[in-house]
């Protein structure tokens, strides 16, 4: 049933508990997993050699991240790839989960940016909203 599994992750403690359900999950049904991070646009009017050095640090923080969950997938033998885009972390997870055609996202309530009071994150907010596909959304506050 959940053949493809979406994991977008901003590497914080919320996302880190969502990665419990993905592992959970997929290995129940030999899900394969799409680990997503996506880093802010760096606009065009900064220019050389500024812009490329952001990217490329980004581009460095998104691996750093997206391979610290793929250590937990590999450890559990679950089958996954990593993307990384760049842009708003909601639209890149909604064109994902399309392009992809997975069957579940799964992610955290809350990310690094947590506003103290609000239950959800604004990239939690607009995919719960707009995805085809069931959305998990893991708490933070879920008890281990
Ligand atoms: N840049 C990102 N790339 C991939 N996934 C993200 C990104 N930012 C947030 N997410 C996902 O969305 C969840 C909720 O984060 P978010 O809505 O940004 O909350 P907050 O406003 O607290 O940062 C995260 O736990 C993570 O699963
Ligand atoms: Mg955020």
């Amino acid at each position: 049933m959940y053949e493809k599994i979406l994991y977008p992750t901003d590497g914080s403690e919320c996302s880190k508990k969502a990665l419990k359900h993905v592992v959970e999950i997929a290995k129940k049904f030999n899900s394969k997993v799409f680990i997503l991070h996506a880093f802010p646009f760096v606009p065009e009017y900064i220019g050389s050699p500024y812009r490329e050095k952001i990217i490329s640090q980004s581009t460095l923080e998104a691996e750093k991240i997206t391979k610290e969950a793929a250590k937990v997938l590999e450890e559990n033998n679950i089958d996954y790839e990593i993307e990384i885009l760049e842009g708003p972390a909601h639209k890149a997870i909604l064109t994902v989960a399309d392009v992809r055609k997975v069957d579940l996202i799964i992610m955290g309530s809350r990310g690094i940016s947590a506003l103290a009071g609000a239950l959800l994150g604004s990239v939690s907010q607009k995919v719960a909203t707009h995805a085809k596909c069931p959305v998990m959304i893991v708490r933070e506050r879920e008890s281990e």
